[in-house]
């Protein structure tokens, strides 16, 4: 079933668990993330960033999600992850996507405010929810850049969800993007202390590496939806690159995307349960 993120967002906040968002670059992925939403019982976001949109195009991704998620009984999301310009998450909201993120994290806080809410507004009047990021998510995702990871203010954060009226908020707290080289340092506490003042539901991003303690941790503290993107991308090549190192005869896709999918749904199922999101569709 082909929903919004909006319910699922909210559901997720009065139970105490996340949905997990997972990042997919082509159909294999999509099919193996609904795979395990739909065997688990959960409901599911699949998201795709600027560079893997630019990889097929907006309308590609939303034509395959929506005819995949309408073979199966959970909801299942499309959102549009770390959109980098107005014009790209309007489009992305025109061509069918259910969600979007607008990410003016790298701006200055009044500039930010400023295009998140115009963002907001027309997600609104589309009835398309709309994320936001305040603070940043350090590392490197596709196209998506930034050199240190900054934690969120509080305050900040209270003053920039009622200015721009956004309906989730992706907040600073140490993790980044792809792969960890040293153990991060994450300020969980900062979770608690931005959802005393915002009451929208608060992501999670740059989650591959994290620990299942960690992971919890977070959304015990109020995070409800958490992001993966490089582990998934992990598994899709170790069965890719084990598959072709065992046979070298393979000459049909089909037979590599089969154990990719395998690879990648059990990936996804093990984080659904990490985030609790299991057995809640
Ligand atoms: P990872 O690649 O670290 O899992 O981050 C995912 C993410 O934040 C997508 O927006
Ligand atoms: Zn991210």
């Amino acid at each position: 079933m082909y929903t919004t993120s909006k319910e699922m967002l909210l559901k997720a906040q009065q139970g105490g668990y996340a949905v997990g968002a997972f990042n997919a670059e082509n159909m294999e992925m999509i099919r193996a993330i609904i795979a395990a939403a739909e065997e688990l019982k959960a409901p599911v976001m699949i998201q795709t960033t600027p560079g893997t949109v630019r990889y097929a195009s907006l309308e590609t991704f939303a034509a395959i999600v929506k005819a995949e998620a309408e073979k199966v009984s959970v909801p299942v999301c499309l959102h549009l992850d770390h959109g980098e310009s107005y014009e790209m998450a309007v489009k992305a909201i025109q061509v069918g996507y259910s969600s979007v993120m607008i990410d003016g994290s790298k701006l200055s806080l009044e500039e930010n405010i400023e295009l998140s809410k115009r963002v907001a507004d027309v997600g609104r009047a589309c009835g398309v929810p709309v994320e936001a990021e305040l603070g940043r998510v350090g590392g490197k995702e596709d196209d998506t850049e930034s050199k240190d990871s900054a934690y969120t203010d509080p305050q900040e954060a209270k003053r920039f969800v009622e200015e721009t009226g956004v309906d989730s908020l992706a907040i600073g707290i140490g993790t980044a993007h792809g792969v960890y080289k040293v153990k991060p340092v994450l300020n969980t506490q900062r979770i608690s202390e931005v959802k005393e003042v915002v009451d929208v539901p608060l992501v999670l991003h740059g989650s591959s590496g994290l620990s299942d303690e960690d992971v919890r941790d977070c959304v015990k503290r109020g995070m409800c939806k958490v992001n993966f993107a490089t582990e998934l991308r992990q598994e899709y090549l170790k069965a890719t690159r084990k598959l072709l190192n065992e046979d070298d005869t393979v000459i049909d896709p089909k037979k590599i995307g089969k154990v990719a999918m395998e690879a990648v749904k059990k990936q996804v199922e093990y984080r659904m349960k990490v985030c609790g999101c299991d057995g809640k569709a």
